[in-house]
Formats: structure tokens, sequence, C-alpha cells
């Protein structure tokens, strides 16, 4: 089977193409990760998953999405994420942090909302403030920052969140971005932004550790962003990327014609454009599915979200119709082999 092969990427091999996704949990006090963070993300190590990537992390505190979410903006917040990163590799897992400025969808404490236009999401959300330069260059060190602590912490992947409508993704759509400096207008323009994140990232990144970017390939609005212009958007990019984490939807309120696996074409045509490796995400599930997906070379490698939420536990049965419960510590494989 696919799924249970290993997989190699610079100096990162993972040990199967099991991804989970970044996925908020809203517990954190203060934006530390403390023992449910533990639980919760070992959990998964212990389950086998091969690359775990860390809920969206604020890089500012005003960046997070909402005050349960786990931050980056300081030192402070190194030690805790190292416990957890440790373990995750005392289980033979590694794992990622997703990095984040919420942008316009931030609902965290009282601080300013910042955006490329003041255009607001919907009526949920406050009107945001248009950034200034000096916004646009304090974000981007606070990503460097952000990216220098999560190499401090011992994390095997950063991955850029560049989707769901948040701040790089509403640089990046001319839904939200209606901006007449050079950063709005042209495709290249509206890039530019995350260009610029990818360059500060890197100067603390070291050069050997995986850096992915997460974007969503679709508005689903006949003037938004559509596969073709985050193709053309991450063209330019692509040198300094290792890996696509290709989702959809979230800058604007429209229907997603919801299907499994909706999004795999999408990373297949990613893939195909930029010639980089690509994660698939969204209602995968079942085994057959994966493998469907990984034999078919349309992604090279699969996060399953909310099924994991339910059953931390799914690789057990993948190596078990593998025939590869030599995989799983020996009372684990026995509660597979007799039943
Ligand atoms: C509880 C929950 C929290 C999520 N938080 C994030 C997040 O922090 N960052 C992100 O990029 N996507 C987030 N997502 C989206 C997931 O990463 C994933 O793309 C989505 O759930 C679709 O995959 P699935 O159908 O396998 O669940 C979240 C999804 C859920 C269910």
């Amino acid at each position: 089977m696919k799924i249970t092969e290993s997989y190699q990427l610079k100096n990162l091999t993972l040990p199967n193409r099991l991804v989970m996704p970044p996925m908020c949990m809203y517990q954190a006090k203060d934006g530390f990760a403390d023992n449910f963070h533990f639980t919760h993300y070992t959990t998964t190590a212990f389950g086998k998953v091969g690359m775990i990537i860390i809920e969206a992390t604020g890089v500012t505190a005003g960046g997070r999405i909402s005050d349960g979410d786990l931050g980056l903006w300081d030192d402070k917040f190194i030690p805790a994420l190292k416990e957890i990163v440790d373990e995750v590799h005392r289980n033979g897992s590694k794992i990622g942090i997703q990095l984040i400025h919420a942008g316009r969808k931030s609902e965290a404490g009282s601080y300013r909302r910042l955006a490329p236009s003041a255009i607001a999401h919907s009526e949920r959300y406050a009107v945001p403030e248009e950034m200034t330069k000096e916004d646009i260059d304090e974000v981007i060190k606070a990503f460097g920052q952000a990216a220098r602590r999560a190499d401090e912490a011992g994390f095997d992947i950063v991955e850029i969140h560049g989707a769901h409508g948040y701040l790089i993704h509403e640089f990046m759509s001319p839904l939200s971005n209606l901006r007449k400096d050079t950063y709005g207008g042209s495709t290249e323009n509206r890039g530019r932004f995350l260009a610029e994140v990818i360059d500060e990232v890197k100067k603390y990144w070291p050069s050997e550790k995986v850096l992915q970017v997460r974007v969503s390939a679709s508005d689903w609005d006949e003037n938004g962003l559509d596969v073709h212009e985050v193709g053309n958007l991450l063209l330019p990019l692509k040198n300094k990327i290792d890996l696509v984490h290709v989702s959809s939807g979230g800058n604007v309120n429209r229907a997603i014609p919801l299907k499994p696996g909706y999004q795999v074409e999408f990373a297949h045509e990613i893939k195909q454009r930029l010639d980089l490796p690509v994660i698939a995400v969204g209602l995968i599930t079942s085994l057959d599915q994966v493998e469907e997906i990984l034999s078919s070379g349309k992604a090279d490698l699969v996060a399953l979200g909310r099924e994991l939420l339910r059953n931390p536990f799914w690789m057990f049965e993948a190596y078990a119709k593998d025939n590869q419960l030599d995989r799983l510590i020996s009372s684990y494989a026995r509660a597979y082999r007799e039943r």
C-alpha cells in the first residue's frame, strides 16, 4: 500500500504518507500550549500519523484567530511546544507548526484588526484597518521571529498559513485586496506579501528543513481566485517552497460543493503546475480513497482532519490491512490479530 510507504523530502523522512492537518483546538490560555495540547498531539503521534501539523499559531497576539489559540510571538512559548515536539519524535512521527496572522478574521482580544483593505469579511466581523507599509513590515518580521522560535522548539516543518481567508490569503485574493500600491492589483503584486513572508521566514528557518505553504486553491467565486491564478501566484516562489498543502475557500461566504475528496483535483493541478509535492485534504476518510489518491499520483501525502479527531489510531488499521502489524507495539498488534 502507498499509505504505509515512507516519504523523503530534504532531510525529512516521514514514516508514512498520513498527515494530520492543522486544526484549531481553542483550548489555549494566553497562547500557551499545556497538558491538553501535549495529550492531543502526542496521542496522534502514538497513533503513528507520519506528519502532524500543530494548529494555526499566532505570530502576533492580535494575529490569532481567537483567544483560545496558540501563540509564538514570544520566546516564552518555546518550552511547552518543545515538550510536545520531543515526545512526538520519541513516537517516531515528524511535526510541524502552522504560522498564522488571521487578518480581518481575527476575533482575539481587543487588538487592531489588520487587512490589506478596509473591507469586512462578513457581518459577523469588524471592518478592519487597511495596513500601512509599517504594519506590513511588522507582521512580516513577526513571521520570521516565529519561524526562529519554531526552529528552537525543534519543529521539523513550518507551514505558512496562506489559506482560508486569513491575512496572506486576503492579500492574494482580488475580493479582499483593493490596494493601489505594490501589494495590490496584478497577480504578482497580490503575491508580494506572501513572497516577503517567505523570504523573512527563510532568514531564520534552516534551509535543510521543510518549508510548506497552505493555500486556498479557489475562492469559489467567479471574481475570486481560482486554481489557475493560485498556480500563477506560486510559480515565482516555487524554488523557495518545499511542499504545498492544498485547501480551498474561507475568504468569502460562498456555497462550496462539498463531496468526498472535493479538493483533490486542486492538489493535482498545483502539483502539475509547480512540479512540487502536495498534500491533498478535505473529506478524505477511507483507506480506499487514500490509496486511490496516492496511487494515481494526484498527491504525495494525504491529510485526514476530522477523521483523525474521530479516530487518532486510524493508521493502525492501515498497517493491519497491509500486513505490517510489526510496526505497532506487540500488544496493540495483538488487538488487530485477535478479532
Ligand atoms: C476543528 C477544526 C479546526 C481547524 N483549524 C484549522 C487551522 O487551524 N488551520 C487550517 O489551516 N485549517 C484548519 N481546519 C481545516 C482542516 O485543516 C482541514 O483542512 C478540514 O477540516 C478539511 O479536512 P477534513 O475533511 O479531513 O476534516 C480546521 C478544521 C477543523 C475541523
